[in-house]
């Protein structure tokens, strides 16, 4: 495999912006976890294809816990950014927040880290190009980042891909 050129954080950075309807919502009006967890995967998996230049698919979800509710007639603020990348794998940090877009209100909803792993035409692993970190910040998470996988390696079976 051919080491691709390094990217900086900000060229996959995304961000979505979803309306919250009664489809979206249980009796009592409060979003489904499943509805924001979907649309987690999606504004991930664009931040993943714009730094990896390939396909990927979703190796795995880090355990999330649901801050604060949002409710129908509310907006969900959705930003994925890469936090570190490994061989074929990448991190995804995505933040989710509320907002009452009449009141101006915003708070945070959850946080989520999400794994992918970038595949060929084949669907085989390949090799993703590296970050570029340039802020304190981008080292801050890349370090975070790289104990969470230990964690995630260790519980798939003793390190394996390491
Ligand atoms: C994810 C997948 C490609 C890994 O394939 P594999 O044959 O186990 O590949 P490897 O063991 O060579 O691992 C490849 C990379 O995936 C990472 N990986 C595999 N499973 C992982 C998991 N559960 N969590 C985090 N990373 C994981 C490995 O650490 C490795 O990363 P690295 O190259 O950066 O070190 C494969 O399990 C798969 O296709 N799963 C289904 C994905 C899917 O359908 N997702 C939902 C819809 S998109």
């Amino acid at each position: 495999m051919k080491a691709p050129h390094e990217k900086r954080v900000s060229e996959s950075v995304t961000t979505m912006t979803e309306y919250v309807l009664p489809t979206h919502t249980n009796a009592l009006g409060s979003i489904f976890g499943g509805q924001v967890l979907a649309w987690i995967d999606l504004c991930a998996a664009i931040c993943a294809q714009r730094h990896t230049g390939s396909a990927v698919v979703t190796a795995g979800i880090d355990d999330l816990s649901f801050d604060h509710g949002i409710k129908v007639g509310q907006v969900v603020r959705l930003a994925a950014r890469v936090t570190a990348t490994f061989r074929t794998s990448l991190e995804i940090l995505v933040s989710v927040e509320g907002e009452d877009a009449m009141t101006g209100a915003i708070w945070p909803m959850v946080t989520a880290f999400v794994t992918f792993v970038a595949v060929d035409a084949s669907l085989r692993p390949t090799s993703v190009p590296p970050i570029l970190l340039e802020t304190d910040d981008d080292r801050r998470l890349a370090e975070a980042a790289a104990e969470r996988r230990a964690r995630r390696l260790s519980r798939r079976g003793g390190g394996r891909g390491a």
